[in-house]
């Protein structure tokens, strides 16, 4: 079942865009820079970086510690605004786009998965991944099938009514991939998603996350220190001191 979130006037502008929709990127980036200020100091942390990344591709992000990975990652998904240069996400301005309009974009249109989960403590797991329905005014019925759904998808099923507490590490970052798909997102973000887990649960995490954006058609952007987990893409970014050093399979 693939829930549909998109406002009237959403369908009417993807049906707008239509015959030129093969010609969108996934993701583009136009001399995107962002600076940080520490008081007299200034930290460039993005530095004109270009991108095209095709639709459903999947491409994993590595660099060392500190080189803007991130930055890069949040920029995209909104969470902050560059310093200067352009940003599209599935063809779409973000700079063009008000607070309001970025915050639907964040809840609807990408998925976020963190190295740290952020489950809400008092809530199940089922109640956590059906927060971004809720959070979107799509029917409680329509939003519980398809938590129901994703729960069986990232087998945890039987841990459904379950409190973060109550779930291993490996079983809590499962609840948090299922939440960020809830609203069946375009794109999915992941910053370090296996970063506290161990190796073998890193690696089922890892092929849940590939085999449901595969399913999905979702775009997918994943950040990892894991020299041995990026061998299994053959897209990646390689980023030192906020530039992108090396592009494989993305333009
Ligand atoms: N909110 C912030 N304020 C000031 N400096 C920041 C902030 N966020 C990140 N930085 C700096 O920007 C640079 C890139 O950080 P980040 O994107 O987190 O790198 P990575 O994820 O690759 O470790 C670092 O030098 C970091 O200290
Ligand atoms: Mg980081």
């Amino acid at each position: 079942m693939i829930l549909k979130s998109n406002t009237k006037q959403e369908q009417q502008e993807n049906l707008k865009a239509g015959p030129d929709k093969e010609d969108i990127y996934a993701i583009e980036l136009i001399g995107v820079s962002k600076d940080y200020h520490r008081y007299s100091e200034r930290v460039k942390a993005l530095r004109n970086i270009d991108l095209k990344v095709k639709k459903e591709d999947q491409v994993v992000v590595t660099g060392t510690s500190g080189s803007g990975k991130s930055t890069f990652l949040h920029i995209i998904g909104a969470l902050e605004r560059p310093s200067s240069g352009m940003i599209k996400v599935d063809g779409r301005d973000l700079a063009k786009m008000s607070e309001y309009m970025l915050s639907n974009f964040r809840n609807s249109q990408v998925g976020f998965v963190f190295q740290m989960n952020n489950l809400l403590a008092e809530f199940t797991a089922l109640e956590n991944v059906m927060i971004p329905g809720l959070i979107a005014g799509v029917r409680e019925k329509d939003v519980l099938e398809r938590a129901r759904y994703l729960l069986e998808a990232v087998a945890l099923d039987a841990r459904k009514h379950h409190r973060p507490r109550e779930l291993s590490g490996g079983e809590q970052q499962r609840v948090a991939i299922a939440r960020a798909l809830l609203m069946d997102p375009g794109l999915l973000l992941a910053d370090e998603p296996t970063g506290n887990l161990d190796h073998r649960t890193s690696q089922a995490v890892f092929e849940l996350l590939k085999d449901i954006c595969r399913r999905h058609g979702s775009t997918m952007l994943l950040i990892t220190h894991d020299q041995e987990m990026a061998k299994n893409f053959d897209k990646k970014i390689m980023m030192e001191d906020g530039i992108i050093q090396e592009k494989v399979g993305v333009l």
